[in-house]
């Protein structure tokens, strides 16, 4: 019977130091590491949608995507970076594009130009105005039958074919040669003027463009009193995309982008 109750008191001691053991290894145990399947679980379980599907349904921050921008600029210089076309420099042959809509007027554009273009309008738009993007990406087609329909346009006008040429060009780049064909450049107006005329930089739209565009990477690509460096009329509603940092740079030293590469 002593024998019994020893060998009893053993087994319970045996078990016991288990029992305790184990309950020391679990509580010092690390917890497990929080994986994108864990985060998940954990947050399906607690009644949040898991991150990815939340990415999905939430309105892009195109504020904080500025922000990377400026941060995940490339170390390149700005002419490595910063795409010139103009009648000297033609759109380069095996040029592409990675075109999206706008959302606006049936325009399409380069995708970053263009999640900065809606950016900025909707900018303005949240004061009260009210913007039309009349022109976007064009095909060298489009552009081909702007230019030819410029140049008949001059002609009717009772140009010789030599000055019909020539002053088409001032107002509609050469095939090949135009900005709109790298869908980095969008022609703006106001939806109460949609002349594209001299007229139109005095609308509240075109002043507020004129004093914001910079902050989101765009400059009014042919300003007043440039004509002679960029080959092109005065256009107070062509902007151009080049990112903020040239942009700023070429809307703060009140020059044009030929003469911020040339000294860049
Ligand atoms: N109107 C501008 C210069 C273009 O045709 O690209
Ligand atoms: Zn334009």
């Amino acid at each position: 019977m002593q024998k019994i109750g020893l060998a009893v008191m053993m087994l319970l001691l045996i078990w016991g130091s288990v029992v305790f053991l184990w309950d020391a290894e679990v509580a010092m145990a690390k917890p497990p590491e929080r994986t994108v399947e864990t985060e998940s679980k954990i947050e399906t379980e607690s009644g949040m949608e898991p991150e990815s599907e939340r990415e999905e349904t939430s309105e892009i921050d195109w504020m904080a995507l500025i922000e990377a921008e400026k941060e995940s600029e490339p170390e390149a210089a700005p002419k490595e970076r910063c795409l010139l076309v103009n009648r000297d420099n033609p759109l380069p042959e095996d040029y592409m594009v990675d075109l999206v809509e706008t959302g606006r007027q049936g325009s399409r554009g380069e995708s970053r130009a263009v999640a900065a273009l809606n950016l900025m309008l909707k900018a303005g738009e949240r004061e009260g105005l009210s913007f039309v993007v009349c022109s976007g990406y064009r095909t060298r087609e489009e552009q081909q039958v702007l230019f030819l329909n410029q140049i008949k346009k001059k002609l009717d006008e009772g140009m010789g074919y030599q000055d019909a040429l020539r002053e088409a060009s001032r107002i509609s780049a050469v095939p090949g040669t135009s900005e709109h064909e790298t869908g980095l450049a969008f022609d703006i107006v106001a939806l109460s003027y949609q002349n594209l005329d001299e007229g139109y930089a005095e609308t509240p739209e075109a002043k507020w463009l004129a004093a914001n565009a910079a902050d989101y990477g765009f400059i009014l690509r042919y300003p007043k009193g440039k004509e002679e460096v960029t080959g092109i009329i005065w256009e107070p509603w062509h902007y151009r995309y080049v990112g903020i940092s040239i942009a700023l740079a070429v809307s703060e030293g009140g020059i044009t982008l030929e003469e911020y590469l040339e000294e860049n």
